[in-house]
């Protein structure tokens, strides 16, 4: 989606509804001063009245604007200056975008303000309201007549600021292509398993990436077993669908360049296998293939942004279900890198999966990694719905990633990954067997994908709660949340740094 960057005076903005973040105290100037003169004082007596605070995610429509360009106003209270920051400034505007997209064949506009405290620059300021037209437009419709929510006819951020402008410019297009990639992982992950399964999810990553100028391989069953996956392909004997990896692979930095591998479980359906879920906790299970999801999203936003690191993304894609074929309980399974794995319960899948994709991507010789998956409810139950938690080997490493989750505004919590966790995994029968104790079910998933990633700096995101949310909220749609696609787009911009 196109979304403009304009340099005007407020009331001569041209559209229906025009966004207007609004400070708790007056410091944060959005040409207000400008808009008031002409509808007669109408905010200073909203203001004085104290219906007009600019508390955050306040919301105050005014319908009435004769006099000015704009059809309708709609103040989005941003808070106080001073505590301004990514993620605050996305759930106050992505709310009022939500209120303006219920009607189809609207435009909309959100105002830049000209003032901003020193936490936030105009370009930060102009991404976040892009990325917001995008994503908090785009509702769960894919499968109903009736949609809930309408993208916008025509979107614009507007900077009454002619200094600013090509800050805001730059920070626009850079938010267009954030929410276009949150809002690809949010589609891929909302669709349902008929119509997403690990060929048809491979398919779509081929054609993104022909779309985008990067360079895609799929290996399909044949591939898979010659390359010794036997983790990942016990996982998938059960199912009528075959399984696949698809991989991106971006050079952008240079032959020199290191190179960091970003890994998604891609388990495009969990059924628990032969240890069965129980209904109520299979119904979402459409969403077990959130992290291969997002890997497609950020690596589309850091190829379209041209950043200047080599990059690959390895999704690892199979189905888990219950057939005469399925993998069962005492199995022995030998993982791509020689270690056996005795099986003792079918459900912790997503691990057995990403063993076989991480130790490629070390073979690859990827010099940092990243995984992402929805691998335990253990997580959830530690950390809730809206926090992802974060596991390594290596705290310099993951002290880079929470450093760029922090400027993304995405919250992380790094968990313990203490020596005893990997000793609960010990099996009579193999090196080591796929579940431990109830308790610490994060950590010894956690433990079990560390030996797999040989001596690489990793981190592990265990995304099962903040990946796909039960219900709606008023800054967002319920169902996939496109999580962590901001993190790591921050993450891949300061590895090309370094
Ligand atoms: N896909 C699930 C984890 C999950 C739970 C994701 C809730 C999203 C929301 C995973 O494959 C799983 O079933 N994990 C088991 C592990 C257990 C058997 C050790 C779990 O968490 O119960
Ligand atoms: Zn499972
Ligand atoms: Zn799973």
């Amino acid at each position: 989606m196109e979304i403009q960057s304009q340099c005007r005076p407020l009331s001569d903005v041209a559209t229906d509804w025009l966004i207007i973040p609004f400070a708790k105290s007056g410091d944060v100037d959005t040409g207000v001063a400008e808009l008031d003169d002409k509808l007669n004082g109408q905010f200073t007596r909203l203001r004085e009245a104290g219906d007009l605070t600019g508390k955050s995610a306040e919301l105050l429509a005014i319908h009435d604007t004769p006099t000015i360009e704009p059809k309708r106003l709609l103040f989005a209270g941003i808070g106080k200056p001073e505590d301004l920051n990514r993620s605050l400034l996305s759930k106050a505007l992505n709310t009022a975008v939500r209120k303006v997209s219920e009607k189809s064949g609207v435009s909309a506009a959100i105002a830049i303000p000209a003032n901003l405290p020193d936490s936030m620059s105009s370009e930060t300021f102009a991404e976040v309201a892009a990325t917001t037209l995008i994503v908090g437009a785009q509702g769960q419709d894919l499968y109903r007549a009736e949609a809930g929510r309408f993208p916008l006819k025509t979107a614009a951020v507007v900077t009454t600021s002619a200094q600013n402008e090509p800050a805001v410019k730059k920070g626009t297009e850079r938010g267009v292509i954030l929410g276009e990639s949150i809002n690809l992982t949010r589609e891929l992950v909302n669709r349902p398993a008929g119509d997403i399964f690990p060929a048809s999810f491979a398919e779509r990553v081929e054609s993104v990436a022909s779309e985008i100028g990067c360079e895609c391989e799929v290996f399909d069953e044949n591939r898979l077993q010659q390359e010794k996956m036997g983790s990942l392909l016990a996982v998938a004997q059960g199912s009528d669908q075959p399984p696949r990896i698809a991989i991106l692979r971006y050079s952008g930095g240079g032959p020199d360049a290191p190179t960091l591998a970003l890994c998604g479980k891609g388990v495009t359906f969990d059924s628990g296998g032969l240890s069965l879920k129980p209904s109520e906790g299979m119904k979402t299970m459409k969403c077990d293939m959130a992290g291969a999801a997002t890997v497609l999203g950020a690596v589309s936003a850091i190829v379209r942004l041209k950043l200047p690191v080599n990059i690959i993304g390895l999704m690892g894609l199979v189905e888990n279900m219950v057939s005469g074929r399925s993998y069962k309980l005492g199995d022995v399974l030998t993982a791509r890198n020689g270690v056996t794995i005795e099986v003792l319960n079918t459900d912790a899948e997503g691990r057995l999966v990403l063993a076989d994709v991480l130790s490629y991507a070390v073979d690859q010789g990827a010099k940092h990694l990243v995984d992402l998956a929805t691998l335990t409810g253990a997580c959830v139950v530690a950390l809730g719905e809206d926090i992802t938690g974060a596991f390594t080997n290596d705290q310099a490493w993951c002290d880079k990633l929470l450093a760029a989750a922090n400027e993304a505004g995405e919250e992380v919590w790094q968990m313990p990954m203490s020596k005893h966790f990997a000793e609960l995994l010990k099996s009579d029968v193999a090196d080591i067997k796929n579940v431990g104790p109830r308790w610490g079910g994060a950590i010894t998933a956690a433990k079990f994908l560390e030996r797999f990633v040989a001596d690489t700096p990793w981190v592990h995101l265990d995304i099962a709660g903040p990946s796909f949310a039960s219900s709606n909220a008023s800054h967002r749609e319920g169902g996939a949340t496109g999580c962590m696609v901001r993190t790591l787009v921050e993450l891949a911009e300061r590895y090309g740094q370094a």
